[in-house]
């Protein structure tokens, strides 16, 4: 049964940490399968979009993305890489490791990202709006970066808008 992981919190050294990749041999361990299904969870619960292994104090390069549209299903990717970055656009992000607060962040527009999925088979992620937005978000956990290290305007959110992305944060 997965359960429900903490989500830690920014000032918790894992964050800052640049996670390490995952070896293949781990797709074998039930701890490890077991982890992609609470990390499903965790993500649902919170409620968010995304959610890294880091954020869940796993320091390891994967990450579960559901942004709920009917372009994209649910995914984990695992050991990802951005193969493709289109067009800089300003948008409004949160973070579920920064509870509370919205920014002002570049990012952009249109990814594709590669990786592995749960079975170690390649997977390709490509699109635009929120899940592009998301797929660099988690990424940038991975390197030990959130997105208040280059978001402009930090703050408690204003509008309906803006607590809506400050509570469903990720991205
Ligand atoms: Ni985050």
């Amino acid at each position: 049964m997965p359960y429900i992981r903490e989500i830690i919190t920014d000032g918790h050294p894992t964050l800052r940490k640049v996670a390490k990749k995952v070896d293949l041999k781990e797709l074998d361990d039930p701890l490890f399968q077991q982890l992609i299904d609470d990390m499903f969870e965790t993500m649902y619960a919170a409620p968010g979009v995304g959610l890294a292994a880091p954020q869940v104090n796993v320091s390891k390069r994967m990450f579960v993305i559901d942004v709920n549209d009917d372009e994209h299903d649910p995914a984990v990717v695992i050991n990802p890489k951005i193969e493709l970055a289109e067009e800089e656009v300003e948008l409004t992000e949160g973070c579920l490791s920064v509870p509370g607060y919205v920014g002002e962040i570049t990012r952009f527009a249109r990814v594709a990202v590669s990786g592995l999925d749960r079975n170690g088979e390649k997977i390709r992620l490509e699109g635009g709006g929120l899940f592009a937005q998301c797929l660099q978000h988690e990424i940038d956990h991975l390197n030990g970066v959130l997105y208040i290290d280059k978001a402009k305007n930090v703050r408690l959110p204003q509008t309906d808008e803006e607590r809506e992305i400050a509570e469903t944060a990720e991205a």
